[in-house]
């Protein structure tokens, strides 16, 4: 098996979660295969580790299970979004649509500065809601951002087209149509 293979086998899909129609990819299931979770991370290092990218974003909160072992791969900050009322320090907001719902995402007005290269992690693009959101926090902060990896992608839902769009290249693992 390859990596891509041992990577999509790991993944548990299940039928009408959290609400009727939803397949539900469920990450949790890759966790619990070692070489599959290493597998997954490894391959967004090789993908971006010589694209100068200073900064990591991570998105609340299964962006937040890849995203911090890749920064620490490519040796650069991890920096979080999160849901409102989680961060700390002074934040700035975005709300955004999800394939299942509306909401407001944060982040730190300190943490991304005007020479950065950020590269976004999530663990699946779906519509590209929640990604777009993060653009435009980091955007708005002055940071570059013109990459975003996934795990999964569910093509179904057009989230690659609508990020490019907005100007993002989405690297994808695995794809459930
Ligand atoms: C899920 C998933 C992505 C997003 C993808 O997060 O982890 O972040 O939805 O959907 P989109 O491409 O349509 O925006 P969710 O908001 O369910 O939060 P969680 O990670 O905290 O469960
Ligand atoms: N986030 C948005 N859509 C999802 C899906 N179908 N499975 C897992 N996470 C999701």
């Amino acid at each position: 098996m390859n990596q891509v293979e041992l990577i999509k086998s790991s993944i548990k899909s299940i039928p009408d979660y959290p609400k009727a129609g939803i397949i539900f990819r469920d990450i949790t299931s890759l966790l619990e295969v070692p070489n599959a979770f290493q597998a997954t991370v490894d391959m967004i290092v090789a993908e971006f580790k010589h694209k100068g990218i200073t900064k990591i974003v991570g998105t609340e909160s299964r962006g937040f299970i890849f995203g911090a072992p890749v920064a620490l791969a490519l040796g650069v900050p991890f920096v979080l979004v999160r849901k409102p009322k989680k961060l700390p320090r002074e934040v700035i907001s975005q709300s955004y649509t999800l394939e299942y719902g509306e909401d407001v995402l944060e982040i730190h007005t300190d943490s991304i500065q005007a020479n950065d290269n950020v590269l976004i992690i999530d663990d699946l693009l779906a519509t590209g809601g929640t990604v777009e959101a993060t653009t435009k926090l980091i955007r708005r902060l002055g940071g570059k951002v013109e990459n975003a990896a996934f795990v999964i992608y569910l093509p179904d839902l057009g989230g690659k087209e609508r990020l490019e769009q907005a100007g993002i290249n989405s690297f994808t693992l695995v794809s459930f149509e």
